[in-house]
């Protein structure tokens, strides 16, 4: 999934014959997950017809401060437009709207939008080289960079006029990938490794039965895909769960039993920056597996059962610099319990579920979390839903490493 899935991207098209292109750059972002909405100068519909765009963008393609085809004008708002979008590219930026967007010129609906807009700003440069290379276009570039807009750089090669040269508008392939790694870049988890489990775990009795318990591993996959939308690398364990996770960054590691969930979890631990331990791994399980299904022989059946490996402890038992994160769940003494936990297993945190509170726990969507870290800060937090949690408990991360 990439990381422009769900966004919304603001496309402002200028007069330049590159502006045939955005046909494809439209295309592309939608493909990618994006919402597209376009705004048009006037002179960039010679060049591409906002049929064209709105087909491709399934969206009304803006160019004027009013709707001209309807019998009632329509007041199209530049405010909205900026509000409404998470980034805006402009693609192409001819030389003449660059030198107004540097200097607060507004003639146009793409002009009062860049200037209302609060998002980040990205331009392609797309010109002749002799304007590429001109004072003038190399001010406006000092300018824009000045407020923090973000250029795409023009590449070199065979332009209209037939001249070879540098102000060839980047390739719609390239302009994505360009802001798609610019995204990634500025991510506060890029390059952290998190480690996560999530779910239950299954403890074979016989070939078709086992112990295991409700958890639905919904906490452990809102962590994962908070952490990835944050930039993180994500190996995620899970136990058996109905839940399911698409995510370029996210390595979904499915796997059955607490010795399975241990020896994937040492697989990673060494390599990780974070560790978030989250699944409800069984405690005990049966001493003895039956090779063959138990019969229903006897009017009652005794399972020895012995401990389970603890996963968390035991890499809190080796851990150097890894941030370890556990949870737990509590019915009475809560805080002393949980805080006895983290110094036991050794934790940088633990999130404490109350089985007091109504919402919170194994199933639901919702959780009701406190967090303590091991400088004995204690946070309380409302009822919430499980991904806002999950990004409640990234941000505590994100603070600490
Ligand atoms: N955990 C683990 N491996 C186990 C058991 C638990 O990794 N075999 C982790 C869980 O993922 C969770 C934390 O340890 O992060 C929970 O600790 P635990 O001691 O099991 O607490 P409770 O489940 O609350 O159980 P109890 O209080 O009965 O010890």
């Amino acid at each position: 999934m990439s990381i422009l899935s769900g966004k919304n991207i603001l496309l402002g098209i200028t007069g330049g014959i590159a502006a045939y292109k955005t046909a494809s750059l439209v295309r592309l972002f939608v493909k990618s997950g994006a919402n597209v909405k376009v705004v048009m100068t006037p002179a960039s519909k010679e060049f591409v017809t906002p049929l064209t765009l709105s087909t491709l963008s399934k969206n009304p393609v803006y160019s004027s401060f009013t709707n001209e085809d309807e019998d009632t004008a329509v007041w199209n708002s530049h405010v909205d437009l900026g509000l409404w979008a998470d980034f805006l590219v402009v693609a192409p930026a001819t030389a003449n709207t660059l030198s107004k967007m540097a200097n607060g010129v507004c003639d146009n609906l793409l002009l009062a939008t860049y200037l209302s807009a609060k998002c980040p700003v990205y331009y392609a440069p797309a010109m002749d080289l002799d304007m590429y290379k001109h004072p003038t276009t190399a001010q406006s570039f000092e300018k824009l960079n000045d407020f923090n807009n973000i250029m795409i750089p023009a590449t070199s090669g065979e332009l209209a006029s037939g001249l070879v040269g540098e102000g060839r508008m980047a390739e719609p392939e390239d302009i994505i990938s360009f802001i798609e790694n610019d995204i990634l870049g500025k991510l506060p988890l890029r390059g952290k490794k998190i480690l996560i489990t999530a779910g239950p775990t299954y403890e074979a009795i016989d070939p078709v039965r086992f112990i295991g318990n409700h958890s639905s591993g919904k906490m452990g996959f809102e962590i994962a895909k908070e952490a990835a939308n944050l930039g993180a690398e994500v190996i995620l364990v899970t136990g058996p769960t109905s839940q399911t996770v698409s995510h370029s960054l996210i390595k979904v590691i499915p796997v059955v039993s607490g010795q399975d969930m241990y020896n994937a979890v040492h697989d990673h631990f060494q390599s990780a920056d974070v560790a978030i331990l989250s699944a409800a791994v069984a405690d005990y399980k049966p001493k003895e597996v039956a090779v063959e299904k138990i019969k229903k022989n006897s009017t009652s059946l005794t399972l020895e059962l012995e401990k389970t490996k603890d996963i968390l402890a035991s890499i809190g038992s080796i851990k150097k610099q890894q941030y370890l994160v556990g949870f737990a769940l509590e019915t009475q003494d809560e805080l002393e319990n949980a805080k006895g936990k983290l110094k036991r297993k050794n934790l940088n945190l633990i999130v404490l579920n109350s089985l007091n509170d109504k919402g919170a726990g194994f199933k639901g969507d919702t959780n009701k979390v406190t967090f303590i870290d091991d400088e004995n800060k204690i946070t309380a937090f409302e009822l919430k839903s499980k991904a806002e949690v999950a990004s409640d408990l990234l941000n505590k991360i994100i603070s600490h490493i």
